[in-house]
């Protein structure tokens, strides 16, 4: 899959599909409550949430498949962008205060966050959800989260700071739902 994602995503990202958006509302709204300053923005994109924390003096490490966008966040005080296969990555352990994952399905990291946390640590997450309202009716739910699969996921082990959705729209103007989710590590 990996050889096949980093070529789909660097052609998007050449072709300007994929837009340089704002900061995430959420995070700027929770990123604040992490008691350090290690970050961590899983498959960061162009780095709208990485380019932001990096100004709030968080040190982030930004991880991506696209050469195109990694190479874009270079040389900039406070980030530290790798290129990355995510697919079978494994988080490090007790590093990161916060961890901002958003529009990217990242199934395989929801097991590892508590570890990769450190005390208090934070984790935001957006991404599209299965909805009987979304146009686009994926094939399976490999693009999407399914419902409640957010909030299961931080039932144990993880204090709710915010969950929500709300309609968004994809790069192709199709309507959809977008889930938000803030947790906090327990420290049990
Ligand atoms: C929709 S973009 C989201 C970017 C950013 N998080 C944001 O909110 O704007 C999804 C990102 O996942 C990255 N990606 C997809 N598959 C990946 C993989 N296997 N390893 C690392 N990054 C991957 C793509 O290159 C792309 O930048």
């Amino acid at each position: 899959m990996s050889k096949e994602a980093k070529e789909r995503w660097s052609k998007m990202y050449k072709d300007g599909i994929i837009p340089k958006v704002k900061v995430d509302e959420i995070v700027k709204k929770y990123a604040d409550l992490a008691q350090g300053k290690q970050a961590l923005d899983i498959a960061c994109g162009w780095g709208n949430n990485t380019r932001y924390l990096a100004k709030m003096d968080f040190k982030v490490e930004a991880l991506d498949i696209s050469s195109i966008v990694i190479n874009s966040l270079q040389n900039i005080e406070n980030i530290e962008a790798k290129e990355v296969d995510l697919d079978g990555y494994t988080l490090k352990e007790n590093s990161y205060d916060l961890i901002v994952m958003t529009y990217f399905l990242g199934r395989e990291f929801l097991p590892q966050l508590h570890k990769a946390l450190k005390p208090n640590g934070i984790v935001i997450i957006r991404h599209w959800v299965e909805d009987p309202e979304n146009d686009k009716k994926f094939e399976g739910a490999t693009n999407l989260f399914a419902h409640k699969e957010l909030i299961s996921t931080f039932e144990e082990s993880f204090k709710l700071l915010h969950n929500s959705t709300e309609k968004g729209i994809l790069y192709n103007k199709q309507k959809m739902i977008c889930e938000s989710i803030v947790v906090q590590k327990s420290n049990i």
